[in-house]
């Protein structure tokens, strides 16, 4: 049985840009259908965002509970439940996808399950159990997201080694974890087992772990996975991996021209995500991809074919959740008539380590690279009173400010509750603040936030609770 159902717009993919996309649009008045195959919310809901900060968050309990006699409170053995923790997390994931569900319905978004691909520009088929749908549509906006990049080596089919989906499920914890990539996944991951008594190694390929991120924070960072039972092997090329006659997995790379192994009970495989486009028709209707095997997309969002936009990670250029939703409201905007573009200046970026990084804007290395001169200031969380009180004086905000133009152009934050900092800092760089408008703000006391004042005192010298 085959079903027509004409619509204004037809998203393919509920994930953080297409669910976002679907209901902006149908409070502007479109008639929309959502196609999701798998589950509504996309990987940011179901296997990476959320679940993964619900896990750092149990673990930071765990933390503060084992560490509490600092704060004059003793408790006695503080013990991680493995099963309790998935369920804690279980917890957050249905209860945000049942908020989904019921934003959808209440804004009049049809959700309909099933694959969706193209038949021909404008048409639209969703298979599923439970039968066929035709969809005609004038605009499709394509949001499938990204999966798991797989290298292609010996052994890596092997059971023990999983990807940043099955970690997530592991019935029983690991007592030891061979994670292969040192980016955002595999240092993430790192962090929680670490920090749950797991023996952690991470192999990175390059020379530095967290490649985008200034060798200043990589290298602190480095010292405290050191505490938390991580140990980090850079410069390393993976080249089989074997199970031993005990299960254990053999996970052999070279180093400096030498041969060398680990051994660890499971191995995760985060070596990056490339766009999802199986199965999606895109031959169909002559679609155009770009050289980082994504869909091409101008900076409003419109790819080569006309009507067709795509959002998000399938268009692999920033494989970010809030970067998916904001091209959503520049694609229904377009649609709408609305002319807007993306502006990827400012950019917030949080990678939820122990601590934190955030960034915005450009990095010093961003700087060097450009020959461009400028200016830091870098105030460290020991300086204010608030990290004290949270017994978290590790870290630094650091503000980068052209010399030049005397314009600020980035700035990021390596602490206790980096990912709030950064917002005030986005604020300020996205909305082209100088270094006395930051000045002449009155921060609250006693509060985190003060360090950026001081960042930005310090850039003119004028600091007040720092000197070096
Ligand atoms: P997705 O969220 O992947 O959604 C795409 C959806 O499309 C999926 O539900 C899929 O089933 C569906 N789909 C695909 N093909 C079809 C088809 N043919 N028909 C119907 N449906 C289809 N980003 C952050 O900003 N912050 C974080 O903290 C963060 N943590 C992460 C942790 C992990 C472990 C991972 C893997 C990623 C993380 N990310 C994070 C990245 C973030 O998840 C992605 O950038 C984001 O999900 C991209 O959104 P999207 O809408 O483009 O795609
Ligand atoms: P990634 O690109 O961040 O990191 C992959 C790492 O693997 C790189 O450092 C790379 O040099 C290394 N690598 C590649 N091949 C290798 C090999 N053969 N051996 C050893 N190392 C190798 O990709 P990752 O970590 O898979 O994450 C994908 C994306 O998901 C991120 O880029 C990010 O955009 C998003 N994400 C965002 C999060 C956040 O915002 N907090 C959290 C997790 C993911």
């Amino acid at each position: 049985m085959s079903d027509t159902i004409t619509k204004d717009l037809v998203i393919i993919g509920s994930g953080p840009g297409g669910y976002v996309g679907a209901i902006y649009a149908a409070r502007k008045g479109l008639k929309v259908s959502l196609i999701e195959k798998r589950w509504l919310g996309g990987t940011c809901l179901n296997a990476g965002c959320i679940p993964t900060k619900a896990l750092i968050k149990a673990v930071e309990v765990y933390d503060e509970a084992k560490n509490s006699s600092k704060f004059g409170i003793d408790i006695e053995g503080v013990t991680a439940n493995w099963p309790n923790i998935q369920n804690q997390k279980i917890k957050v994931t249905d209860s945000l996808r049942q908020g989904i569900d019921m934003l959808l319905a209440k804004n009049g978004v049809d959700l309909i399950r099933g694959e969706g691909s193209f038949a021909k520009n404008g048409t639209i088929l969703v298979s599923s159990v439970e039968g066929n749908k035709t969809l005609i549509s004038k605009h499709i906006i394509i949001a499938t997201g990204a999966k798991t990049k797989h290298l292609r080596i010996p052994g890596i089919d092997l059971p023990v080694v999983i990807d940043s989906e099955q970690i997530l499920s592991l019935k029983s914890m690991p007592t030891s974890l061979t994670i292969i990539g040192g980016g955002v996944i595999g240092m993430e991951f790192a962090f929680i087992f670490g920090r749950l008594g797991v023996k952690v190694t991470v192999i990175e390929f390059l020379p530095q772990i967290l490649p985008m991120v200034d060798l200043d924070i990589v290298q602190r960072l480095t010292r405290y996975a050191k505490m938390a039972n991580i140990t980090v092997i850079t410069n390393a090329a993976v080249l089989s991996i074997m199970q031993n006659d005990n299960g254990m997995a053999i996970v052999k790379y070279r180093q400096n021209d030498a041969e060398k192994s680990v051994e660890s009970e499971v191995v995760l495989e985060a070596v990056g995500r490339i766009p999802e486009l199986n199965n999606l028709g895109l031959e169909n209707i002559n679609i155009t991809l770009a050289k980082n095997g994504g869909i091409q997309v101008d900076s409003q969002m419109r790819t080569n074919v006309e009507n067709i936009y795509a959002i998000g990670d399938c268009t692999n250029l920033v494989q970010l959740a809030h970067v998916a939703s904001h091209q959503a409201f520049v694609a229904v905007d377009n649609i709408l008539g609305i002319p807007t573009k993306m502006d990827y200046n400012f950019i917030p970026s949080v990678i939820f380590t122990s601590p934190e990084i955030a960034t915005v804007g450009k990095s010093e290395k961003n700087l060097q690279d450009a020959g461009i001169s400028y200016q830091v200031s870098k105030i460290p969380y020991g300086s204010n009173g608030k990290a004290l009180i949270l017994n978290q004086p590790i870290g630094f905000v650091k503000l980068l400010r052209e010399t030049e133009s005397k314009k600020l152009v980035g700035a990021s934050a390596f602490g206790v509750e980096a990912n709030a900092l950064i917002a005030t800092l986005t604020v300020a760089l996205n909305n082209n603040l100088s270094v006395s408008d930051i000045k002449k703000t009155i921060f609250a006391h006693p509060t985190l936030s003060e360090i950026i004042h001081d960042s930005a005192l310090a850039l003119d010298n004028e600091a007040i609770h720092f000197f070096e």
